[in-house]
């Protein structure tokens, strides 16, 4: 037999996959690791933790699943995004690495407005949010000096754990433009961000394609793992371009509707000609010259769990969602806004909160449960809207995470989106993508396209209900009026909490 291995390194764990060639995932282990918050807004993890994770995962493959080392044919990964990891001119690691949802850097982030305005957006496609990593880099930078001063090169974190399995100094495209520090559509770093804020450009890795070789597994490593030198390593992705892939986000006219603790709106893009200003994510997709565009609901599955743990903490949470169904489209009038945690698309607020609006006294427990489905899925219309601004059009939602285990809300979302919405088959998240950028970086295909067609299996079509569809635009209309008219009270709010 012959395997590909996708490495799906997280934020909380890492899960790794040993995939056929026909598709089949014949073995899975994952090993947890800790996040550190040393302080409010501060999210760190030690890189060693990722390594030994994984090894300790492959391990088990090899030795509880029967795997057999020279079986594994190639190995590729799924990162968690933006996390800074700088490394000494001995390729040692300098301080922890500041990871994706650390939040200490605003100042930074203004600093980098300030200094160059539109400008900014115009090379990265972007703008410099506290998660991405050129803000981190700052901050090091004026808060650590003595360490910057001996930063030689910077990972993220699936590339560093490639460089720890092969030896090889890289970064992938797809999570190389999430450091805004890239020029997203020449593929280059940015000169002229760089000299803006006084980088040696050198402090950025060579490129590689996701399904480029990055080189075979190290002596070393193999060593230490078991894993033999004649595995081949392919750089991998970002884990929301790895999501794509599995999810066979792989055409124009399609967009990823995928509802975890936070929700992501993902469409892919066939070139970098469309302009979003910077109000959504614009990044490199793992297919070589292809796009994507982003946007993300901070608290999605969040607010339903909130609400579930806060109203329904002894149900069982497939009756508690199910439950809405004994309300009406709509939710009899009630709106729910899904800002618990504040806000990233379509509006950039960090202080906005979340809000039930219309409470009438015949409200039941179902309206309330229905309006959080349904606010979350007009969240994510809201993004939608802005790919339409921009004349993009696609004509299938595919629905993975919570939002994909309920009949009852892929419905909702085939009704808000007015798009056909389908499910896959069998969802297995950026681990399966992963996997199948090595099976076409081994040439077992074409192309990722190719993969795809072999890889990823599409379930049960939602076709959008017109009459549904039409209560749906007025109560969306309605919905997209709540911020601007609640933003601040919103905010004096917060503050008030702040203070109390
Ligand atoms: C994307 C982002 C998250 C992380 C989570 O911009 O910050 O989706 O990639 O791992």
């Amino acid at each position: 037999m012959s395997y590909v291995l996708g490495v799906d390194l997280g934020t909380s764990a890492v899960k790794v996959s040993a995939v056929d060639r026909q598709g089949n995932i014949v073995a899975q282990e994952s090993f947890d690791y800790e996040l550190s918050n040393p302080k409010p807004g501060y999210s760190e993890q030690n890189p060693e933790d990722w390594v030994s994770g994984t090894t300790v995962a492959i391990v088990r493959l090899i030795l509880n699943d029967g795997i057999k080392p020279e079986e594994i044919e190639g190995i590729s990964y799924s990162g968690q995004m933006h996390g800074l990891v700088l490394l000494d001119e001995n390729n040692q690691v300098l301080r922890p690495a500041i990871l994706w949802n650390d939040t200490r850097t605003t100042k930074q982030r203004e600093e980098i407005i300030d200094k160059m305005g539109e400008r900014y957006i115009e090379i990265t496609r972007n703008q410099p949010l506290e998660g991405f990593t050129l803000p981190k880099i700052l901050w090091v930078k004026e808060n650590e000096p003595s360490i910057f001063a001996r930063a030689k090169t910077f990972l993220l974190p699936k590339d560093y754990l490639r460089y720890r399995m092969t030896g090889k100094i890289a970064m992938e495209y797809s999570d190389a433009a999430g450091t805004v520090l890239l020029d997203v559509a020449k593929k280059e770093w940015s000169q002229e961000v760089c000299d803006t804020f006084d980088l040696p450009i050198s402090l950025c890795p060579p490129l590689i394609e996701s399904i480029g070789y990055a080189g075979n597994i190290s002596d070393s490593y193999a060593l230490f793992s078991g894993m033999s030198e004649t595995t081949k390593v392919f750089g991998g992705a970002a884990d929301n371009a790895a999501g794509a892939v599995g999810a066979g986000i792989l055409a124009p006219n399609m967009v990823m509707a995928s509802i975890g603790t936070s929700g992501v709106v993902l469409k892919y893009e066939d070139n970098s000609d469309v302009d979003y200003q910077g109000k959504l994510h614009f990044f490199n997709h793992a297919i070589p010259d292809k796009f994507y565009t982003m946007g993300v609901t901070l608290a999605a599955g969040y607010s339903l769990s909130w609400l579930k743990k806060t109203f329904g903490p002894t149900d069982d949470f497939t009756e508690f969602v199910s439950s809405a169904a004994k309300s009406k489209v709509g939710a009899n009038g009630l709106v729910f806004t899904p800002y618990i945690v504040g806000e990233r698309t379509p509006y950039a607020d960090a202080d906005i909160r979340g809000s039930f609006i219309g409470i009438d006294g015949t409200d039941t427990r179902a309206d309330f449960i229905r309006a959080v489905l349904e606010g979350i899925v007009f969240s994510f219309a809201d993004i939608m809207d802005i790919f339409e601004e921009k004349g993009q059009s696609f004509d299938t939602v595919v629905s993975i995470g919570g939002g994909a285990k309920s009949p009852l809300w892929l419905q909702i979302q085939a009704d808000i989106f007015n798009r056909k919405v389908v499910s896959l088959k069998n969802e297995q998240g950026p681990g399966l993508g992963a996997a199948m950028l090595a099976a076409v970086g081994m040439g077992w295909f074409d192309s990722v396209q190719d993969c795809a067609k072999q890889f990823v299996e599409f379930g049960q079509e939602y076709e959008p209900n017109p009459e549904n569809v039409t209560k749906y635009q007025e109560m969306h209309n309605i919905y997209k009026q709540v911020y601007g008219a609640t933003a601040d009270i919103s905010h004096q709010l917060l503050d008030y909490r702040r203070r109390v």
